[in-house]
């Protein structure tokens, strides 16, 4: 008799928790379109609504995926986001996109990762050898394929990962992310280049290499 209603408790709790683990609030209401002022204390999933009786079509409109990113820079590759920040529309709504052009013979979107939201990636044009590292649990697993033009490959939430473009002509691929702020931390820049520094002490020994090659790579970020 214990032993039943210790299976029903624990069923229940395994029911539970499969709600609990649905991070992502419910919006509330229809659409929350932010107002752009972040200077006062108070947000709602991270930005304040505009009053619904002044929302307009423009709210939910966002124009320039027409245009490529200029990829004129040491990366060669540029994103043009389609967030909340540039479509207040979506703000709640848990999805956004964004347009990657890649330079060719080696156009990189160097590791990141997105704290907050899984991509879904579909390459327009070229060719791009892209992959991510599962966690340390899970032993570090590299996930990778050489993707052509209409292919789709999936970079689950929060997952270091990359694309680099390998073809002779430019890459551009639509990214689409599970929240409408995705956020990005790019590994080097987090890691070498952070405001202030972290003590080379610290990357030395992390990264097991010479202090020296720590301060040189601090100095170029
Ligand atoms: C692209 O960026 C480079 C470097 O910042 C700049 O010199 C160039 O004028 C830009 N090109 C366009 C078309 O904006
Ligand atoms: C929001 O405000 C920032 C800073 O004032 C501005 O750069 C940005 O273009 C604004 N975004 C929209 C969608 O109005």
């Amino acid at each position: 008799m214990k032993s039943a209603y210790f299976l029903v408790a624990f069923a229940l709790l395994a029911f539970a928790s499969s709600f609990v683990s649905a991070y992502d609030p419910s919006p509330l209401q229809d659409f929350c379109v932010a107002i752009n002022d972040t200077k006062n204390g108070v947000f709602v999933n991270g930005k304040f609504c505009k009053d619904p009786k002044h929302v307009v079509a423009q709210d939910f409109f966002f124009s320039g995926f027409d245009k490529p990113g200029n990829t004129s820079n040491a990366l060669g590759s540029a994103v043009t986001p389609a967030s909340v920040e540039q479509l207040l529309g979506l703000n709640t709504l848990g999805v956004s996109l964004a347009r990657v052009d890649y330079a060719p013979k080696g156009g990189l979107n160097p590791p990141h990762t997105h704290p907050r939201g899984t991509e879904i990636l579909l390459v327009q044009e070229g060719t791009l050898y892209v992959g991510f590292v599962s966690s340390d649990s899970d032993g570090n697993r590299f996930f990778t394929k050489v993707l052509n033009k209409g292919d789709i490959f999936v970079f689950p939430i929060g997952m270091i990962h990359f694309q680099l473009n390998i073809g002779e002509t430019p890459a551009v691929a639509i990214a689409a992310f599970s929240s409408q702020n995705p956020g990005t931390i790019v590994i080097a820049n987090a890691v070498f280049g952070s405001n202030p520094r972290i003590n080379p002490d610290v990357l030395t020994k992390a990264f097991m290499l010479d202090k020296n090659v720590i301060k040189y790579l601090q100095s170029h970020f």
